[in-house]
């Protein structure tokens, strides 16, 4: 390996997959961003096959930029033009990679940013390493990284051949979400709430995303993911993270991930029996999608977290497409009084703390309030701690920012990565029956089951309409 940790602040952004629809829509959008709100002045470069050229790049830039809401006919627009370069070619060939370190130029410590399908990062990472890019160079990945347990494991050793751990960046964006940076933020800023989250206050967990469309034209590529491996393995094991990891514990850089590290580790690997996998009817109408096709779009599961702190309580997380509504919500339900004393008949949700994610931001806290009057009778009320439209910055502005300066706090690391994949491998794909459900319902009614008297589920409010 050439590639030792690298100190300090990238000089180059090169992005692989500059022409395709990550770039369309999240980094273009990140880019302004960061020149806007950073400063940033390096070159950015774009890398792809797509026969373009940089004039054609920079209409793409343009109109991403539009369809994302910023001004492009602002200096920023113009400065971020400016510093925008093109390289065109195949990534099997060596001749690309001799391009990008010309057009690399002066820059000493680029970072290398793979948009791409995870088939090709062997062959990219490789090939930077040879032609001298890699040296002394960052490499962001997205997800999904790898396909199960095995392959996963497969990439990070294909990767580490070429950059060192401390050089890779994994990007799960759910980590770059402001809300769910306020989800620690809550936990540990507040110590009166801290002493709540464990076996002896909380009844269960529920994590809700929800979203009210379907595949689009994701069809090729979804169906050989499904959403256990599109949002639960990533996403939605990280938000479960944040709600039940320990403190981080000391100031080092690593704190945060090790507490996460540590709790994912813990959770008890799923078996068929926690899982109810759905499929919309219509899916199999969706363009690249296989004609018997028995992917899931939607999937409940429950998880048992195997530690002093959580053992016995349920955690329940459900995804689905072309649901009622487009909200993500974690909701830690605590436990009932051990006796009613009022002797009403109250949900077992009355007590909770709320985290709503997405679209709109909320924090609030579930409790009884007496109704005025001579009779000893409540009310649910929740007291919202803080509500916004939405979150401010989108998450790739903040993560690639981050990666520029190697902050690693918000990515996935190796050990993580391997954990999520632990906690899902044995009910992939076809373990597990598929159920059909209609678009615009809450999913299969397996699911209702499955969570049992632990239940019911907490159906999320459509934007705006929350709490
Ligand atoms: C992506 C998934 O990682 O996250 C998509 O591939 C999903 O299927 C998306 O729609 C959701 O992200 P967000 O930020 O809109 O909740």
């Amino acid at each position: 390996m050439t590639n030792t940790k690298v100190e300090g602040k990238s000089d180059a952004l090169v992005f692989f997959g500059a022409t395709g629809d990550l770039a369309y829509k999240q980094i273009f959008p990140a880019l302004f961003g960061l020149v806007r709100d950073e400063g940033l002045t390096t070159p950015i470069i774009g890398v792809a096959k797509s026969g373009w050229t940089l004039d054609q790049l920079k209409q793409r830039a343009k109109e991403s930029v539009e369809a994302h809401g910023g001004n492009t006919k602002s200096e920023v627009f113009v400065q971020l033009l400016s510093q925008l370069r093109y390289v065109d070619g195949d990534y099997n060939d060596p001749a690309t990679f001799q391009e990008l370190r010309k057009q690399l130029g002066k820059a000493k410590k680029p970072l290398h940013y793979l948009a791409i399908p995870p088939v090709l990062f062997g062959t990219v990472t490789g090939q930077l390493a040879k032609s001298g890019c890699a040296d002394n160079a960052r490499l962001v990945v997205e997800k999904p990284f790898g396909h199960d347990r095995a392959t996963a494991a497969e990439l990070s050793r294909t990767i580490d051949e070429y950059f060192a751990e401390g050089n890779v960046f994994r990007i799960d964006h759910y980590l770059g979400k402001e809300p769910v940076q306020n989800i620690v933020y809550t936990r540990f800023a507040n110590p009166m709430f801290e002493p709540l989250f464990n076996r002896n206050y909380v009844r269960s967990i529920q994590i809700t995303m929800a979203e009210n469309f379907g595949v689009q034209d994701r069809g090729r590529f979804y169906d050989q993911t499904g959403a256990i491996r599109d949002v639960i393995q990533n996403h939605m094991l990280q938000v479960l993270a944040t709600l039940t990891m320990d403190p981080p514990t000391g100031q080092k850089h690593e704190a945060s991930r090790d507490a996460k590290a540590s709790l994912l580790k813990a959770v008890r690997a799923l078996t068929p029996k926690d899982v109810v996998r759905g499929q919309y009817e219509g899916y199999h109408k969706v363009p690249g999608v296989a004609p018997d096709s028995t992917v899931e779009t939607y999937a409940a599961a429950r998880f048992e977290i195997d530690n002093w702190r959580w053992a016995g309580v349920p955690i329940f997380i459900r995804t689905g497409k072309v649901l009622p509504v487009t909200t993500a919500e974690a909701i830690v339900e605590f436990k009932r009084p051990p006796r009613e004393t009022f002797g009403e008949i109250i949900a077992p949700s009355s007590a909770h703390m709320r985290f709503r994610i997405q679209p709109d931001v909320t924090v609030a806290l579930g409790a009884r309030v007496k109704v005025p009057g001579d009779r000893m009778v409540g009310e649910d009320i929740e007291l919202v701690l803080t509500r916004q439209p939405a979150a401010d910055m989108p998450p790739y502005q903040r993560l690639l920012g981050d990666a520029m300066e190697g902050n690693s706090e918000l990515f996935t690391r190796e050990d993580i990565v391997d954990a999520e994949w632990r906690i899902v491998n044995d009910i992939l794909d076809d373990v597990t029956p598929l159920y059909g459900y209609a678009p615009g319902t809450w999913g299969p009614d397996e699911a209702v089951e499955l969570i049992g008297t632990d239940g019911p589920w907490l159906n999320p409010a459509p934007a705006g309409k929350a709490g």
